[in-house]
């Protein structure tokens, strides 16, 4: 099933997510939806305060990086297969120099920002069978897993860029909190209203 994805502006997208518990039987169901939901709106990832549930988990399906003509071979190899679930992740480290890469993100459409983020994570996780995982990883896939984690801590790529840029923000992140914008997928505002 489709869900209406929770724009920027509400508060769910601002608290840090509570664990998932893992014998919850709604889980698969949730999950399965949480797919859907991202293949629809065309996204790379997808975290579960998006669709308005404080839980931490999200979906990453990075192929569509694999296109991408300026990556090396071996990264665009590797993101080709880069789909995971990740559930009640925990980085342990995040290492390496800084890079600029320009983020974008389903709950606020049509903004996308240069975001600096370190190149190199190591994330622990259980995947959709509750099997404990851990990944290093780096490039696109380390920075696709920084932004949905940060979803999960009530951090939004916004929040991270400068002051000055936010300002200049303002008027149009408010405008999507208010559902004055156009998006090509179903979304949730502020003021309760769901508008295709
Ligand atoms: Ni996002």
């Amino acid at each position: 099933m489709i869900l209406p994805i929770i724009a920027y502006g509400s508060n769910v997208l601002n608290v840090k997510a509570s664990p998932v518990d893992t014998e919850d039987t709604n889980l698969d169901k949730l999950i399965e939806d949480m797919w859907e939901t991202m293949y629809n709106a065309n996204g790379v990832g997808l975290a579960a305060p998006q669709i308005g549930e404080s839980l931490r988990l999200f979906v990453i399906d990075a192929s569509p990086f694999a296109q991408d003509e300026d990556l090396a071979h071996e990264e665009t190899e590797f993101l080709k297969d880069f789909k995971r679930v990740f559930v009640n992740p925990k980085i342990m480290a995040e290492t390496g120099e800084e890079f600029s890469f320009t983020e974008g993100c389903l709950s606020i459409p049509n903004i996308r920002e240069d975001v600096s983020r370190k190149e190199k994570i190591t994330i622990q996780f259980l995947d959709e069978q509750f099997e404990e995982q851990i990944l290093t990883l780096d490039g696109l896939a380390a920075r696709v897993v920084q932004h949905e984690y940060d979803h999960i801590e009530g951090i939004l790529f916004t929040d991270r860029l400068s002051p000055l840029k936010r300002r200049l923000l303002k008027g149009k992140l408010s405008n999507i909190s208010k559902g004055n914008i156009n998006s090509d997928y179903k979304m949730r505002f502020l003021a309760k209203k769901t508008r295709k």
